[in-house]
């Protein structure tokens, strides 16, 4: 988005209605009713304090930029939990309020919507630590110790100057040129929080700005910071990128400055070219952002871009140069399902169903591919209705993502016969239901017939009826099941009770 350059310094904080012709994406701030209400309250709740306050940080770089907000930061000379008391006593419904003395910092929520207050503040930090030292300050100490010039932003709600912009880095002229900067030199603000970079890392991702060089630069050279930075707020801004619809942008940023591979190197060693006897392969990291991009395009489910993103895990582990045949990636998908929950345990992902479905769509993610090939049976398409249940639509989006190639006629020709397998697995769905399939005959009843406890016969006795019926040996019914369980359990020497 580029906005129309106006020299202006004081914002109209206003309410749309259809008929504000005026509405100027620069001089106007849209907001509802009860936001105004709000500013209005802490404005007046303030001058009660003798205090001076002020909207600031990514509400009012998401005002000016017309995306949604969902919470609002309000900075003020002095106490800020003072303040958020003030304020929530002088509303209706008088929300509860929840404070951290030692970082000053006082929140209440209002219709869902976060409101957070804190006291203007310098703050130095230690090396070893993300904690910073508090001490109070001004709102210009305020602005220079946040992340970026474009999260500096700060107006007025004082009943002088109401509306006015403070902004003293320019970070409006940074918004218009979609620029991502820091206020102080980037090795400090980075070495008061490196999490900071991989912030600088994700706004360039979902807002489609330029890191500028210098600012880059720092975060190569500080990279091995981001050690002192928890990994679950590491993943949550990697999951944020992730959430974009374009997540190679930010992916290539980590890896290019190098943070990708101080927490994720299994991802990193995916990357480069080998060539042996003039044959190489293709560069399986640049090969998986495009597979994750094709994949966001397709589908909003974080989960199914994380098995994207960890389709080729198994890759360098399984990469085998074979005389006369080239490159080889034997088993990948296995070792790349059994690596999936360790991944998830190390980025401290949730280790519960969303791990279940990555791992598997990991492990089935080159079945589809496979079926392109000609005299396809019905019981292979049938194996994989079974084998995907649930998850059918979803794999085929990621198997479709996963065609990737610079050969436009390849792409097609391979796009064409997967359509095709999309029809058939239609049709044979259609006539065999076979997708959340049980096999005509439980274990239970396995157990009572042939009078077993569980054990490994009665898993052997389902299996094979369970695989008779996939390969399209026997029928789907029950008379044939019985038929083949009897012959089975005589050569396990099982006899059914009389
Ligand atoms: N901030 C900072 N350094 C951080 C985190 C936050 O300086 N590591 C400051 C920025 O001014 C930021 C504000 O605190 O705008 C609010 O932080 P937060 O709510 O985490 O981020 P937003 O900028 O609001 O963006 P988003 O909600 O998309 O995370």
């Amino acid at each position: 988005m580029k906005f129309i350059d106006l020299p202006t310094s004081t914002y109209q904080l206003i309410t749309y209605q259809p008929t504000n012709l005026s509405l100027h994406p620069i001089m106007d701030i849209v907001c509802s009713p009860e936001e105004l209400k709000l500013f209005q309250l802490v404005g007046d709740a303030a001058a009660g304090m003798n205090a001076s306050c002020y909207l600031i940080g990514g509400f009012v770089r998401d005002k000016i930029l017309g995306r949604p907000t969902k919470d609002a930061d309000i900075v003020c000379t002095g106490d800020g939990i003072a303040l958020a008391h003030a304020v929530a006593n002088l509303l209706p419904n008088r929300p509860q309020v929840n404070f951290f003395k030692t970082f000053g910092t006082a929140q209440f929520k209002l219709n869902g919507f976060d409101v957070e207050f804190v006291g203007a503040r310098k703050e130095s930090y230690t090396t070893d630590s993300r904690k910073p030292e508090v001490t109070p300050g001004t709102i210009e100490d305020d602005q220079l110790r946040r992340d970026f010039t474009i999260n500096a932003l700060a107006i007025s709600l004082n009943k002088d100057d109401y509306g006015k912009l403070i902004d003293p880095f320019n970070g409006i002229e940074d918004l218009n040129n979609q620029i991502i900067r820091t206020p102080l030199g980037p090795d400090i603000t980075f070495s008061d929080d490196p999490l900071r970079m991989m912030r600088a890392i994700r706004f360039a991702t979902q807002l489609g700005f330029t890191i500028t060089p210098d600012v880059f630069e720092a975060i190569t050279r500080n990279k091995e910071r981001i050690k002192i930075v928890s990994q679950e707020r590491i993943t949550d801004e990697l999951n944020k990128i992730m959430a974009t619809p374009k997540p190679s942008v930010g992916l290539d940023l980590l890896f290019r400055s190098g943070l990708l591979k101080e927490f994720f190197p299994q991802f990193v060693d995916l990357s480069g070219v080998e060539i042996i006897e003039g044959k190489g392969h293709k560069d399986n990291f640049y090969h998986t952002l495009q597979v994750i991009d094709n994949t966001a395009a397709k589908s909003d489910n974080l989960w199914l871009r994380w098995a994207a993103l960890l389709h080729d895990i198994g890759k360098p582990a399984t990469k085998r140069f074979e005389d006369g045949h080239g490159w080889t990636f034997h088993g990948h998908e296995v070792v790349g399902e059994r690596m999936t929950p360790r991944i998830f345990k190390q980025l401290k992902l949730p280790l519960n169903e969303h791990m279940k479905y990555v791992a598997k769509l990991v492990l089935l993610h080159l079945r589809p591919i496979s079926l392109t090939k000609e005299d396809i049976t019905d019981s292979a398409m049938r194996r994989l209705l079974f084998d995907a249940g649930d998850e059918l639509e979803d794999l085929m989006i990621l198997c479709e993502s996963d065609i990737t190639s610079k050969n436009k006629a390849k792409v097609k020709r391979y796009l064409e016969n997967f359509e095709l397998v999309k029809e058939r697995l239609k049709e044979v769905e259609e006539s065999d239901k076979i997708r959340n399939w049980q096999p005509p005959i439980t274990g239970d009843e396995i157990m009572q017939l042939f009078n077993l406890t569980p054990s490994r016969e009665v898993g052997v006795l389902k299996t094979a009826v369970r695989e008779a019926i996939l390969d399209g040996v026997i029928p789907n019914n029950y008379d044939a099941a019985y038929t083949l369980l009897l012959e089975k359990a005589k050569e396990l020497n099982l006899a059914p009770r009389l």
